[in-house]
């Protein structure tokens, strides 16, 4: 069901890799809620990922951006500003690769090249993206900027491995740009911590299908899905959510408050 709750707004989509990924579900829903974006991804994701379809999809434009460049986030402002005609109201980060788990390095084995890297990737870029819409004066008063996160942030996940750094220093960022980006812009910056969800970069991490199906029997209301986070990205991009700021927000069905579950109890009473 669609409520044009974004009727008029526009902004910009980072991470849509295929039909997936967090940011692809956001892209149609956002789609659906009259929103309209740029899409962007890596220019090596883009020879991968299925981006065109989405674009077809939603009617937008592509426009390629290294989220750890800030040439290319420039460019990619500066052209978004121009294809659909006015400041923005919305931007996603959706965002995240660990070269030390990729490669299969252990937390207590990194190799700091590769931490450096997942953090540019992963974390930084958080704060390259807003600089750049800061200093270009890119977002319209009242616009909100979301990046997706994990509660590894907060709490040891042993086989999300250096992840939980980046996760926790990018929503520190979020608190901290969220600062200054509300007092000088009206624009509000949150995180989504969200459930365990079968993505590309969901399923690279070590042990997922446990982790998954764990979090499944802990939380409540059970996983929140793809789909489930996109309808909650829609909300915090709407005009109902304008005053919620510099906040990391669970979106886990409850998995986070849970202490213990009834179907954990057993599994270990048997
Ligand atoms: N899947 C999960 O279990 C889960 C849980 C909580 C949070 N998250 C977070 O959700 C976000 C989206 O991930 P997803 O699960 O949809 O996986 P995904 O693999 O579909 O998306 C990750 C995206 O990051 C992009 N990316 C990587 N390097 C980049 C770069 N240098 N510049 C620009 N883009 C780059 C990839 O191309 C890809 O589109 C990430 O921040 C991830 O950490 C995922």
């Amino acid at each position: 069901m669609a409520y044009n709750l974004l009727k008029g707004k526009k902004g910009i989509i980072f991470g849509a890799l295929d039909e997936n990924s967090i940011a692809w579900k956001t892209a149609e829903r956002v789609h659906a809620e009259g929103g309209t974006f740029v899409l962007t991804n890596a220019p090596i994701a883009m020879r991968m990922g299925q981006i065109k379809d989405l674009a077809e999809k939603t009617g937008s434009e592509i426009v390629p951006a290294d989220a750890t460049s800030e040439e290319d986030l420039e460019n990619l402002v500066s052209k978004s500003v121009e294809i659909l005609g006015g400041k923005l109201d919305f931007v996603l980060h959706s965002i995240g690769m660990s070269v030390n788990v990729r490669k299969g390095r252990a937390y207590t084995d990194e190799k700091y090249d590769f931490t450096a890297k997942g953090w540019d990737v992963s974390a930084l870029s958080f704060h390259k993206v807003m600089q750049s819409l800061y200093k270009a004066d890119a977002m319209n008063e009242w616009g909100s900027i979301v990046a997706l996160t994990y509660m590894a942030a907060q709490r040891t996940f042993p086989d999300y491995n250096d992840m939980a750094d980046n996760k926790a220093y990018l929503e520190s960022v979020a608190r901290s740009f969220g600062y200054f980006y509300g007092k000088e812009k009206k624009v509000r910056v949150n995180t989504i911590s969200q459930s365990p969800t079968a993505t590309t970069a969901g399923t690279g991490v070590k042990g997922f299908d446990g982790f998954i199906a764990y979090a499944e029997k802990m939380s409540p209301l059970g996983n929140a899905s793809a789909q489930d986070c996109a309808d909650y990205t829609v909300s915090l991009f709407s005009d109902l959510t304008k005053k919620v700021t510099m906040q990391n927000l669970f979106h886990d069905g409850g998995f986070s408050n849970t202490g213990v579950s009834q179907e954990v109890i057993e599994r270990f009473s048997e």
